[in-house]
């Protein structure tokens, strides 16, 4: 898969994910090599880490943890979602004891206050996300964020895992095979209205 497809069309799996085919370490292994040559501000990359969870148990209660939240925000605003966006968060919500492997980017150490500090703390995780994303997508595999539980149930999902108090869990992704292999570019808005020139809202460089 050249590079150009991987990148257009890696999308958040979640109806297609394949709960039954075993994920072998060596392919996670693989990724998270190629994750690990994303860009990190100065010292943050020395403090990214991963926590893969296979442990049936884990999953179980992670899910219990990620549904509860997230069903109790989709009863307030699950109507401000478009139907089949909402209802495929919910198929994998609803399911993600099955997925075969959960993977938990975490960073040692709280964010920080000001958006300089915050700016590096995210955006040293991001990219190694996304190239996980991507690597897995390369091989067969897919995988969608789904972090729900972070908001108010972390430290629940922390003491599951043994995570420490510092350490601060950045996101959570479902990750296994995909039952298809074909994904389209999704519909993104236009160029004319998401880029500026020079100024803000300029939407057009000088002739
Ligand atoms: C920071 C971040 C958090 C996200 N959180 C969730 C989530 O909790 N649940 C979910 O189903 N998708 C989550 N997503 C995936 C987005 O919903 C997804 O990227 C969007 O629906 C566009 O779909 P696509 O990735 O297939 O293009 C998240 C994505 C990002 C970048």
């Amino acid at each position: 898969m050249d590079a150009e497809t991987v990148l257009t069309t890696t999308r958040s799996v979640r109806r297609k994910l394949d709960f039954d085919r075993e994920v072998p370490q060596s392919v996670l292994d693989d990724c998270l090599r190629i994750a690990q040559q994303a860009p990190a501000a100065g010292s943050m990359a020395a403090q990214f880490r991963w926590l893969l969870v296979r442990d049936a148990g884990a999953k179980a209660e992670i899910a219990r943890y990620n549904r509860e939240t997230a069903e109790a925000s989709w009863a307030k605003y699950g109507h401000l979602v478009e139907k089949r966006a909402l209802e495929s968060a919910q198929y994998l919500v609803r399911n993600l004891e099955r997925v075969p492997v959960l993977a938990i980017p975490c960073m040692i150490g709280r964010p920080p206050a000001d958006t300089f500090s915050q700016s590096a703390y995210f955006g040293s995780a991001y990219p190694a996300i996304w190239s996980f994303q991507l690597a897995l997508r390369a091989r067969g595999l897919g995988s969608s964020i789904c972090g729900y539980h972070l908001q108010d149930h972390e430290a629940d999902v922390a003491a599951v895992l043994g995570i420490p108090d510092d350490v601060q869990q950045i996101s959570l992704l479902a990750v296994a095979y995909t039952t298809q292999r074909d994904f389209r570019p999704a519909a993104r808005p236009g160029l004319a209205t998401t880029v500026y020139f020079d100024t803000w809202e300029r939407t057009a460089p000088d002739a």
